[in-house]
């Protein structure tokens, strides 16, 4: 069922992740489709936020392969193991949120788009794997913050108990 988003533009980018987190509760409530929640998601991330690039890389054996998404066209698979690419595969071998204020001074950044100049990569974490990483890339450089951390990872750990812990 298609439900109108509710987001203040003028509010703090605090306050609106306050505000879409239980909105995106409710849409994935009713749904037990992963694609079909991780796509309305990048959707609401990106109505709300409209940075260039919203989306997720799901894992597939030793790479990350590209999942729903709302932006440009993008790389399709990520290296995991036996060595890391870029700052998805950075995230899924430290299991650890990566915060790149300027993609330009990461080492091994996968330039998807020439626009991107700043990025955060938060890991969905369940039993000690990586099963999927959220990417939201921003046209300007040092865009995300701890705020942005701590809101999205609340958001994988919203969409871990949905999807994984069963
Ligand atoms: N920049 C990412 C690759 C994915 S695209 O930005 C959509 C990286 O370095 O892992």
């Amino acid at each position: 069922m298609a439900e109108n988003l509710q987001v203040n533009y003028n509010a703090s980018k605090e306050d609106i992740y306050q505000e879409i987190l239980p909105q995106i509760e409710s849409v994935i409530s009713s749904e037990e489709n992963y694609t079909a929640n991780l796509a309305n998601i990048c959707a609401i991330l990106d109505t709300a936020f409209n940075h260039l690039w919203t989306g997720f890389y799901l894992k597939d054996g030793n790479t990350l392969v590209l999942g729903p998404f709302q932006g440009p066209l993008a790389c399709t698979r990520i290296p995991v193991s036996p060595v890391p690419r870029g700052v998805c595969g950075a995230a899924a071998v430290t299991q650890e949120t990566q915060l790149v204020a300027d993609v330009d001074k990461f080492p091994g950044h996968i330039a998807c788009s020439s626009a991107s100049k700043s990025e955060i990569v938060v890991p969905l974490i369940h039993n000690n794997e990586v099963e999927a990483v959220l990417d939201i890339d921003s046209a300007q450089t040092d865009t995300f913050d701890h705020i942005d951390a701590k809101y999205l990872e609340e958001l994988m750990q919203i969409i871990k108990t949905k999807h994984f812990n069963k």
